[in-house]
């Protein structure tokens, strides 16, 4: 019971593909040198003791949805459904540090459940599979934290791997296929920014829930089983102009995914840098999920010389990301910094990212 076991999970960046997971469509995430150290001791006394920045949090391990409210409810959301899953767990002390900002939209969520998911499996030898860890994550936010998100975030920070996007089509749903595609930027003088905009907007959790709703009535309205099987002229079947904006976002996300993964491969970099720029004015204007911190970050990274920039992940605040010369990122920094203090915005924070391994045992 003494026996100390220690698991490091990365963060993740979407490159590409947003909003697609749950629309059967492709993505392009890398887990990110920023994450979570998580150690855990089983105890078996039907305790979970959780200490994180000072604070410390308990729950029994037979704790239910809607019983905990407070800072620690991810973490109860992952005993809950890793219970579910049937990985017995007796109790446990845990202990998590942090390289990921809070609300960066960066998954720290996704970091945490499926860190934990993976270390409750380890010590109950209960060997399940990546696919299955991620899918006791995404259950514990959807149906014990109430936020209904797809299956990227979990995939990316267990599947990650070094020096490599992971593209993760999900035209199967039930059966997700993952590939490596290259990320050697940073072989050709380029680095990927993180600007992180500090602020979550209140209305983010209820619109993600609301763009899924009008996604599922557009791909119910032109017969298909998922909106990313749309072709291009299902724009023009739609009467509905939000219908038809959500699906004009989805369709052509869809190509620019395509698009990036050639790009990548050939270091075509202006292409990729197009791809992200115009995905950004995409999610703006056609899926609606951008803000005014997150338009300014991608407006001031491309003053400062970016080859690219979006919002990355679902939107509402969190974080942008631009690809950028390494000699430009102080000037990206001092660009922005100063645009949201002449705004009235906490200053943004700026580093960059590199693409390392998922989700993994240290001792
Ligand atoms: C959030 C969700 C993901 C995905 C993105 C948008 O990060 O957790 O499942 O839908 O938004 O691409």
């Amino acid at each position: 019971m003494n026996e100390v076991r220690e698991w490091t999970v990365p963060g993740r960046v979407n490159l590409i593909g947003e909003h697609l997971d749950y629309n059967g469509g492709a993505v392009l995430p890398i887990a990110i040198d920023r994450g979570l150290l998580i150690k855990v001791r089983m105890r078996d006394d039907g305790v979970v003791n959780i200490w994180s920045g000072g604070r410390k949090a308990s729950f029994g391990v037979d704790i239910a949805p809607g019983e905990i409210g407070d800072w620690a409810r991810y973490a109860a959301a992952a005993v809950w459904a890793s219970r579910q899953a049937e990985i017995p767990v007796p109790g446990a002390d845990i202990v998590i540090e942090s390289t990921l900002p809070p609300g960066a939209g960066l998954s720290s969520s996704a970091a945490l459940t499926c860190g934990l998911a993976a270390a409750l499996d380890d010590f109950a030898d209960t060997a399940l599979s990546r696919l299955q860890l991620a899918r006791i994550g995404q259950r514990a936010e959807s149906d014990f934290v109430g936020a209904p998100v797809g299956l990227m975030d979990q995939l990316a920070v267990l599947c990650g791997e070094s020096g490599n996007a992971v593209h993760i089509d999900f035209a199967d749903p039930d059966s997700p296929a993952l590939a490596s595609v290259p990320a050697t930027w940073s072989d050709h003088g380029l680095v990927l920014a993180v600007i992180d905009t500090g602020v979550t907007h209140a209305l983010a959790s209820g619109e993600y829930a609301a763009r899924r709703r009008e996604c599922d009535e557009a791909a119910g309205r032109l017969g298909l089983t998922a909106l990313a099987r749309a072709q291009v002229d299902a724009v023009l079947r739609l009467e509905d102009d939000i219908l038809k904006r959500r699906t004009r976002h989805v369709v052509t996300e869809s190509a620019r995914v395509r698009g990036t993964v050639k790009a990548l491969g050939a270091g075509e970099w202006k292409q990729f840098g197009a791809m992200l720029s115009s995905s950004h004015e995409s999610l703006r204007d056609d899926f609606e999920v951008s803000c005014p911190e997150l338009d300014v970050a991608v407006e001031e990274a491309i003053e400062a010389g970016a080859v690219g920039a979006r919002m990355t992940g679902g939107g509402f605040g969190g974080s942008a990301i631009a690809l950028i010369g390494s000699g430009d990122v102080e000037a990206l920094r001092t660009r922005v910094e100063a645009r949201y203090t002449r705004l009235g915005w906490k200053p943004p924070q700026v580093f960059t990212v590199a693409p390392v391994a998922g989700a993994a045992r240290r001792t």
